[in-house]
């Protein structure tokens, strides 16, 4: 399978490593517990950083993050949900910029829509994952405030931010480079910056928790940063998490249907999917699993019990029972099945309730 990685598309095979190193990113620093309890800084699943030591030391920060509303809500969307309720728990401002601008110039043309995907799928699930209103900045890149002041300085820095990079720092990062590109990524530098701009918080650390696709964006922002005089940006911070893989390996992603299991499926269709299309790390026959064991490290619904199977000590041992050929891949397909039915199950209960909160939000 061909592989390959920029901002506005992820297929293939990832290798994490090459990438740390070709990005030049850190491993994570020693967490303190209270990080360490959340499943995906635990498991590693948020593996690498940059700058990440300046929100451990901070007193106040801000969590600031975006969405492209680019089809269904699924599994995988829920990694990024999860980190926007922890720093909120953990008392961060949360900011989360709806990247429809960004959308209409490289996916979808009808803001409309977009909108509607943003409050419908979006938006009630991160309320149903967890999302308060208090401490919450939820917004359009299209339509950042009422209040004038605060949506004429996040403006302004779309277009002062333009001044302090080069055409050939642009090629540089993103290869490939449009026009409509140059201005997702200008305002995605506008997004991570302005929650610095005295008529949001003023100098405070920033961490933009995203997948590993979305560095570049970083590495443009954090430049352009320090060439800004007139502000006093404190350097970003950032992490990187894995991606849930897809049914078939690669992202799970919302162009690719047999790739992802929405937070809308129905506990049938979720078997269906596991049992059909999870690729599988066991062997032909039950006999031979049985003699030479399977390959959890492959294994897709292993996978996903890595992130929704929250005991260590059951997961080591599903881990170890399919290595050694103990457990068989239809009752490891099986357990998959299980645990992600039952957090749908409570979700789409959730979800319901959710939809009368939105417009606490916006
Ligand atoms: N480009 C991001 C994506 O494709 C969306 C996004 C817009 C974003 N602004 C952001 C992400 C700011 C993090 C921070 O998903």
């Amino acid at each position: 399978m061909k592989s390959s990685l920029d901002p506005w598309s992820v297929s293939g095979k990832i290798n994490y490593e090459k990438l740390v190193k070709e990005f030049g990113i850190n491993p994570m620093p020693k967490l303190p517990q209270k990080f360490l309890k959340h499943l995906l800084f635990r498991r590693k699943k948020i593996f690498a950083q940059r700058d990440f030591e300046k929100i451990l030391k901070a007193k106040k920060f801000v969590m600031m993050t975006g969405l492209m509303p680019s089809g269904k809500f699924h599994l995988g969307h829920k990694i990024v949900t999860e980190q926007i309720i922890f720093y909120q728990k953990l008392g961060a401002k949360v900011y989360v910029a709806v990247a429809d601008i960004e959308a209409y110039n490289t996916r979808n043309p009808d803001l409309q829509e977009l909108n509607k995907i943003a409050l419908e799928e979006y938006l009630t699930n991160y309320i149903a994952i967890g999302l308060k209103p208090k401490n919450c900045d939820f917004y359009f890149q299209s339509s950042r405030s009422k209040d004038s002041k605060k949506s004429n300085a996040y403006y302004s820095l779309v277009g002062l931010a333009a001044r302090h990079a080069t055409f050939n720092e642009f090629k540089a990062v993103y290869g490939n480079i449009s026009p409509a590109k140059m201005m997702s990524s200008l305002f995605q530098t506008s997004d991570m910056l302005h929650p610095q701009l005295k008529e949001f918080e003023g100098p405070i650390p920033v961490v933009v928790p995203v997948g590993i696709d979305q560095d570049p964006h970083l590495r443009i922002a954090r430049d352009i940063s320090q060439r800004i005089k007139v502000n006093n940006f404190l350097q970003l911070s950032s992490t990187y998490h894995k991606f849930l893989p897809g049914l078939d390996t690669g992202k799970m992603s919302s162009s690719n249907p047999n790739s992802y299991i929405a937070l809308t499926d129905s506990a049938k269709e979720v078997e269906i999917k596991i049992k059909k299309y999870a690729f599988s790390g066991g062997q032909p026959t039950v006999k031979e699993h049985k003699e030479k064991g399977g390959n959890p490290d492959i294994d897709i619904s292993y996978q996903y019990l890595t992130f929704f199977e929250e005991n260590d000590k059951k997961l080591e041992k599903i881990y170890n029972d399919y290595k050694s050929g103990k457990l068989l891949t239809s009752e490891l397909k099986e357990l998959a099945i299980k645990k992600i039915n039952s957090f749908l199950k409570q979700h789409q209960q959730k979800k319901e309730k959710a939809r009368k909160q939105i417009d606490k939000f916006i």
